[in-house]
């Protein structure tokens, strides 16, 4: 299985759960590219994958601003090269698990939604079924957003990722990889 690990992260907590999802893949034997997105990765061929896991922070209620760009460039080139048709057609066995680590001090989960429902659309736009959404807390780290980690609707979030939270996500890669 060819396999890709995309993220995005500005405070580590994403980069913790990615390398976490890498070290889970490796210990199925399975290989894995593990990338750090930014705006310059347009060459990569993201068909190439049968399996892509794809994550980042939220920061204002959406990915970060590298995984936009990047996600709007790569949308047009597919859409370019005929890669995205209407109806977008199922590529047989391509599948896709999306996610992000927030903090939802002002709303929760529902702050976090739209970052995963937008990166989700390039690999549903090319085909891909996404197999999974998840959505990991993590804490702020910003001095100045601090306050944030113990005052907002999910409660004290200080640690998160914990590493009960990323022992969860070693359980997930193994149930994802199986469908
Ligand atoms: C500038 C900034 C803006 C943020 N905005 C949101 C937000 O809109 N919604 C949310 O749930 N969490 C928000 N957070 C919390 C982050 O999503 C959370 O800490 C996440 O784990 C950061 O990921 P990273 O450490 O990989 O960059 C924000 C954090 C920062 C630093």
């Amino acid at each position: 299985m060819n396999i890709l690990n995309l993220y995005f992260s500005s405070t580590g907590n994403t980069e913790k759960v990615a390398l976490r999802i890498e070290k889970a893949i490796r210990d199925l034997g399975e290989r894995v590219d593990t990338l750090k997105m930014t705006r310059k990765d347009m060459e990569m061929d993201i068909l190439n994958y049968d399996f892509i896991f794809a994550g980042s922070g939220v920061y204002g209620q959406l990915p970060g601003e590298p995984v936009m760009g990047l996600f709007r460039s790569l949308i047009r080139k597919y859409a370019q090269k005929g890669e995205i048709v209407p109806c977008s057609p199922r590529r047989p066995s391509a599948k896709a698990v999306i996610y992000c680590t927030y903090g939802g001090t002002h709303t929760g989960i529902n702050e976090a939604i739209p970052a995963v429902k937008y990166m989700g659309q390039l690999f549903d736009h090319l085909g891909y079924a996404i197999v999974g959404e998840w959505y990991v807390i993590g804490e702020y780290h910003p001095e100045k957003m601090r306050p944030y980690s113990v005052s907002g609707r999910l409660g004290d979030i200080r640690g998160r990722p914990s590493e009960q939270d990323l022992q969860d996500i070693e359980e997930r890669v193994k149930g994802v990889l199986k469908t």
